[in-house]
């Protein structure tokens, strides 16, 4: 998806953004302060400590006006000690706080974005594709807290360092003063247009980093119809094309560094010659100590790096609020399905529901005069009316995006209609709690998702507190068992991130049996047994036959032999029903069902004389 790649950035330094954002570090607010507390008497510490040697060389070393005298030494050394002390101390401090406020609003920043996926409904899965969710929890968020932890610091230890430095040296000579900080306004400027285009070239360098990670990945997982499509040969030169793209931004940022660094060398280098020039002679005439030259040489030594890290987190952060726009955007998003005010007070929210005052759920659904859409103008139902007694088995068929899955998830409100409404049990949904209703829904997928974990994990994961026994009887009852038994731990094997380690069959009985364990009110089964062979299907048949009796399904096949038996099938086609019966009323009507249905079994029994032919 294109819109969703990275965009550079080039908007302006926004602190409403970044307010917002700190906003988020409430809790580390304290500790925010006394890690900038820690960085300023640092600061201060490194500002003393030349105005100390300073009084050293003045008081203690003999020259042409003074005998040297030993007499402060030893307060002296103890004066020293202890300022030491206190910068070693701070500079503890500050490392232990900015770690901590570093992870903690990471955490922080991460359980929000979390949460807030949880609350997010269908609709929003399907505008966003997951690699963009997952950098958006991962490495912005990574980013977002390392500037909060560091960078704002950097500024207040680079801005006490600058402002105290100017002072003494004022206080001790202006003139000479004014003539040294002549090269500092150069210096900001080259320091910020530098730092913004190295910051630039090191993220374009990370942007194609991650294509060509992106390319590996495609490589690999799709490396069996590359070779099927012969495109190894496009593969390769879009690769190489990646590569060098890599190479020539990597060398841009390099070539960068190397011409700013010396350039800010030489300009504090030239500020120091200035200082030793023209306070030498001043020295030399008695204007000035040879302490006092020895802090304005130290000063102006020092004095670029402060200018270099603040230039450096400007950058940083200007760089950064893309991940911080993009953080945000994602906290903020507002669910297009949420339960109103009053529906919470009653039902209880998704993390905090208030089951004492949920209704028992019978499972009548009635849909009226409902209109839906996915996208603006492009209408998949319109004015769809359907009404369902509890109990019935309810099969729909149809031509592929006839609508079949729509009218099935608005059932279950992972989408809401546009227009009418959709009443369970005689009472519009949206006046109760959208977990009320999928805590009674059974939902078994074309293409099921495990979780990591066991077979028992995940057959259990729909009722935590379910016995290991009723787990095995959920098992047996959709003829999951002989191929559970058939893997070496059983009911604890693994099956692997997504449930990769077992085919698409295995995995869609397994959430069938998740289903059934669960003990819905209102069953849909969306292609659920497409990929299991005709024999396992007939046993689940007889399953669903047995355990749904009395709950309300909605059964979506392709094969319609195993739809037979319900109670009412519903031809869809264009998101309108076109017909409605029994297998038999449809059979004899000769309608759309009759054509589907004849076709099929043609097609089948062909394939059958065919499959006969080759075996023989
Ligand atoms: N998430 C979505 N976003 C946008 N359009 C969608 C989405 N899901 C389905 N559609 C569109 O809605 C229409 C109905 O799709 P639906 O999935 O309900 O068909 P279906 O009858 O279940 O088809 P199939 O038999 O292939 O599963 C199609 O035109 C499809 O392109
Ligand atoms: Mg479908």
């Amino acid at each position: 998806m294109q819109q969703f790649e990275e965009q550079d950035y080039t908007k302006r330094f926004s602190l409403s953004l970044w307010k917002k954002i700190l906003g988020y570090a409430k809790e580390y607010h304290k500790d925010l302060y006394r890690l900038a507390l820690c960085m300023g008497i640092s600061a201060g510490c490194d500002v003393v400590f030349p105005l100390m040697t300073s009084y050293a060389i003045d008081h203690f070393i003999p020259t042409l006006d003074h005998a040297g005298s030993t007499q402060g030494v030893p307060v002296f050394v103890i004066v020293y000690l202890l300022l030491l002390a206190v910068q070693v101390y701070t500079i503890f401090r500050f490392l232990y706080l900015g770690g901590k406020v570093e992870t903690g609003v990471c955490y922080t920043i991460r359980k929000r974005a979390f949460r807030k996926l949880q609350e997010l409904p269908f609709s929003y899965y399907d505008r966003m594709p997951v690699g963009y969710l997952m950098s958006r929890m991962t490495s912005d968020t990574q980013r977002l807290a390392e500037t909060i932890g560091w960078s704002l610091l950097d500024l207040a230890w680079g801005s006490v360092m600058i402002v105290a430095a100017s002072i003494t040296m004022f206080s001790l000579n202006w003139k000479l003063t004014l003539a040294v900080l002549i090269v500092v306004p150069p210096l900001a400027v080259i320091s910020w247009w530098f730092q913004q285009r190295i910051l630039h070239a090191y993220r374009a360098v990370r942007k194609t980093n991650s294509k060509i990670t992106g390319a590996f990945n495609e490589g690999i997982m799709g490396a069996k119809t590359t070779k099927t499509l012969v495109r190894e040969e496009m593969n390769m030169e879009e690769f190489t094309a990646l590569t060098h793209e890599m190479k020539r931004s990597s060398v841009r940022a390099a070539s960068l560094s190397s011409v700013y660094l010396p350039i800010v060398v030489s300009l504090g280098s030239l500020a120091t010659a200035y200082a030793l020039w023209q306070g030498g002679q001043l020295v030399t005439v008695g204007g000035m100590t040879l302490g006092v030259l020895q802090v304005f040489v130290n000063y102006t030594v020092q004095f670029f790096q402060p200018i270099r890290d603040i230039a450096n987190t400007f950058a940083e952060m200007q760089s950064a609020q893309a991940a911080a726009e993009r953080v945000m955007t994602l906290l903020e998003t507002a669910p297009d399905i949420v339960d109103t005010p009053e529906v919470e007070a009653v039902f209880g929210d998704n993390f905090h529901p208030k089951k004492e005052n949920w209704p028992a759920l019978r499972g009548d659904v009635e849909f009226c005069h409902v209109d839906f859409q996915y996208k603006e103008g492009e209408k998949v139902l319109s004015d769809f009316n359907l009404k369902i007694n509890a109990g019935e088995t309810i099969a729909l068929v149809g031509p592929t995006g006839a609508g079949k899955s729509t009218v099935v998830n608005l059932i279950c409100r992972f989408y809401e209609p546009t227009a009418g409404e959709i009443k369970i049990d005689g009472v519009n949904y949206k006046e109760r709690s959208q977990l009320w209703l999928q805590s009674n829904l059974g939902y078994v997928l074309q293409e099921p998702r495990l979780f990591s974990g066991t077979i028992r994990d995940n057959i259990r994961y729909a009722k935590l507190d379910a016995t290991d026994e009723e787990v095995e009887h959920a098992a047996r009852l959709v003829n999951a068992e002989p191929f559970i038994l058939k893997m070496e731990k059983g009911y604890d094997t693994d099956v692997g991130e997504g449930g990769s380690r077992l085919s698409t069959g295995e995995k869609q009985l397994i959430s069938f049996a998740r289903a059934i364990l669960a003990d819905p009110r209102i069953f849909v089964l969306d292609e659920a047994t497409s990929s299991v062979d005709t024999q396992t299907e007939q046993i689940i048949q007889h399953a669903i036959q047995k355990v749904l009796s009395g709950r309300t399904s909605f059964i979506i096949a392709h094969r319609l032999s195993t739809i037979r038996t319900a109670d009412r099938i519903l031809v869809i086609d264009g998101g309108k029903i076109i017909e409605s019966g029994t297998h038999q009323q449809l059979l004899r009507q000769k309608g759309a069902y009759y054509n589907l249905y004849t076709n099929q079994f043609q097609e089948e029994q062909a394939m059958e004389i065919l499959g006969g032919a080759a075996q023989a």
